[in-house]
C-alpha cells in the first residue's frame, strides 16, 4: 500500500506505537483504518467490508456498533459520568452490576472488584492470592503457576502469568514468583496412540511434579483460561480440568478462572467453566462484559477470600488497592444492559444452537491440503494448518503459510487471526447463520488462493 503524505496513515505512522504490531514494518505498510462498524462487519477508509471472525480481540460480542447501548451510556453521563468507590463511596450502576454478576456465576462467589482491562482484574487475583496466604498465616505461599501459551495480559504481572516467550522478550520477565506448565495442546503435543485422556493425566503429572519441585508450601495459586485464547483456541483434553483440580486442591494452590474470553455465552454455557466442570476460588471476565463497548473488568471472589480480606482491613486498615475508574458508572450501568440483551436473546440458547452450523461450516475444510485438525466448542475454533495433518508435519517456516492466509483472508474481505500455524474463529455471538456460510465461503476463497500460491 502507498501511504500518501498527510493521510490519516501518514499521521498514524508519525503519531502512535501500535501494540502487537512489527513497528518497522509498519513503517512501510501503514495501519488499516476502521472507519465504522455494522453487525458482525467493519468497514476500511476505503469503504471495504470485512467480516470479523474474531470480534476484534475476542470481545466485540454484540458486534460493532449498539444503539441501545450508546443511549445507555449517554443517560448515565448526563446523571453521573463519573464518581468513583474508594473510601466507602458507591453509585448505583455499579452495585446493580455487581449483584447481577454474583447472580449468574458459574460457582458461588461472594463479592465484585471491578476493573478496566483483563490484565488489570488478573493484576488484581494475583494481589488477592497472596494477600489471603497472608491473612491465613502461610506468607511463603508466594508462587504462581500458569500454562505455557496461555495468555493473561499485557501488565507486568499479567504477561509474567502469560506463557508467552514473544512476550517476555527482552522486558526482563516472567518476575520470579511466576512459573509455567505444560500446554495441554492434545493434537500438537500427544504421543502417537495416546487417548486424550492418558495425555490430560500427564499434564495434571506434569503439574504435580512441578509444585513438588518447587516445594508445595510455596505455591500459592493456579490461572487458567478453560479455552486457551491468544495460545490458539485450544480446547482442554477430555478429563484434563477435572485431574488438575485434583492436584491443585492436594496442595492447597487457589484456582483463578480467566473467563476474559469464555465468559457471557463464548463457550455455549455463560462461562467457560460450566463448560468444563470447573470450580474456581475466583474468575476473571472483562471483554463481553460490556461486548467491549466500554473499559471494565470484573473480578469475583468466593466467601473464603472475602473472609480472609475481611480480617486483613481489622489488622491494616483500609484495603490498600483500588483505580480511578474502577466501578465507573457509565461501564457499569452499559455492561449492565449488555447482561439484559444477552439476558434478552437468551445467548446461551442461541450459542448452543448456531454452534453446530459455525462448526459445520468451518468442518466443511477439514480435507483442504493446509488444513490438519479442527476443533471448537460453542463459538470458538481453533484450526491448525498442517503440510500432513495425520503425521502432524508442519508447513516448512520459510513458505509462510499463515503470512499468506492472512493478506488472502484480507484480500477476501475476512478479518482473520492467526496464532503461529493456528487460526482461530471467534465471531461475534450474534452472528446468523447466512452470516456464517459468507463467512465460511471468504475463508475458503482465501484458503484456496493460499495452497495455490504454495502447492
Ligand atoms: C484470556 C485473557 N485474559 C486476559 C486478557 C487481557 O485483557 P486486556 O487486554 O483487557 O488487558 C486477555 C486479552 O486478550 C485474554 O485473552
Amino acid at each position: 500500500m502507498t501511504v500518501l503524505p498527510n493521510s490519516v496513515h501518514a499521521r498514524d505512522i508519525e503519531s502512535l506505537v501500535h501494540p502487537q504490531t512489527n513497528l518497522a514494518k509498519h513503517r512501510e505498510v501503514g495501519p488499516m483504518v476502521v472507519t465504522h462498524g455494522e453487525g458482525i462487519k467493519v468497514y476500511d477508509d476505503g469503504g471495504r467490508d470485512y467480516i470479523e471472525s474474531v470480534s476484534g480481540l475476542w470481545c466485540a460480542s454484540l458486534g460493532f456498533a449498539q444503539e441501545r447501548l450508546a443511549r445507555v451510556a449517554y443517560e448515565q453521563m448526563r446523571t453521573l459520568g463519573y464518581y468513583h468507590s474508594f473510601r466507602h463511596r458507591s453509585n448505583e450502576p455499579n452495585v446493580d452490576l455487581a449483584e447481577k454478576l454474583l447472580s449468574i456465576a458459574p460457582v458461588p462467589m461472594s463479592k465484585v472488584l471491578f476493573q478496566c482491562s483483563g490484565s488489570e482484574a488478573n493484576d488484581t487475583a494475583i494481589k488477592l492470592i497472596w494477600y489471603y496466604h497472608n491473612a491465613i498465616g502461610k506468607p511463603e505461599k508466594r508462587k504462581i503457576i500458569a500454562r505455557n501459551m496461555g495468555y493473561h495480559g499485557s501488565t507486568v504481572a499479567a504477561v509474567s502469568l502469560s506463557g508467552k516467550p514473544d512476550m517476555h522478550a527482552d522486558f526482563g520477565l516472567p518476575f520470579e514468583a511466576f512459573r509455567h506448565t505444560e500446554f495441554p495442546h492434545y493434537y500438537r503435543r500427544h504421543y502417537a496412540g495416546e487417548s486424550e485422556e492418558a495425555f490430560a493425566t500427564r499434564m495434571a503429572v506434569a503439574l504435580e511434579e512441578l509444585i513438588l519441585e518447587e516445594g508445595p508450601e510455596t505455591v500459592a495459586g493456579f490461572f487458567a483460561e478453560p479455552v486457551m485464547g491468544a495460545g490458539g483456541a485450544v480446547l482442554p483434553p477430555a478429563t484434563y480440568f477435572e485431574k488438575i483440580q485434583q492436584v491443585l486442591r492436594k496442595y492447597e494452590v487457589l484456582f483463578v478462572a480467566d473467563e476474559v474470553i469464555c465468559g457471557f455465552g463464548r463457550t455455549g454455557e455463560m462461562w467457560g467453566s460450566q463448560t468444563f466442570a470447573i470450580e474456581p476460588d475466583m474468575v476473571t471476565s472483562a471483554k463481553a462484559l460490556s461486548a467491549a463497548m466500554q473499559p471494565i473488568s470484573a473480578l469475583m471472589i468466593n466467601e473464603k477470600i472475602y473472609q480472609a480480606m475481611l480480617q486483613q482491613s481489622e489488622k491494616l486498615g483500609p484495603f490498600a488497592h483500588g483505580f480511578t475508574y474502577a466501578g465507573h458508572p457509565v461501564t457499569s450501568a452499559v455492561a449492565l444492559e449488555v447482561i439484559r440483551i444477552y439476558e434478552e436473546m437468551d445467548i446461551v440458547s442461541h450459542v448452543k444452537s448456531i454452534s453446530p452450523t459455525f462448526m459445520n461450516a468451518l468442518e466443511q475444510h477439514v480435507d483442504h491440503p493446509l488444513i490438519g485438525n479442527i476443533r471448537g466448542v460453542g463459538l470458538i475454533c481453533g484450526i491448525e494448518l498442517m503440510r500432513d495433518g495425520e503425521a502432524r508435519i508442519p508447513f516448512q517456516s520459510e513458505l509462510n503459510v499463515s503470512g499468506r492466509f492472512h493478506e488472502n483472508a484480507l484480500n477476501n474481505g475476512l478479518i482473520p487471526r492467526v496464532v503461529g500455524d493456528r487460526l482461530v474463529f471467534a465471531p461475534p455471538l450474534v452472528i446468523t447463520e447466512n452470516e456464517i456460510a459468507e463467512m465460511s465461503d471468504r475463508f475458503g476463497r482465501a484458503l484456496d488462493e493460499t495452497w495455490s500460491e504454495i502447492g
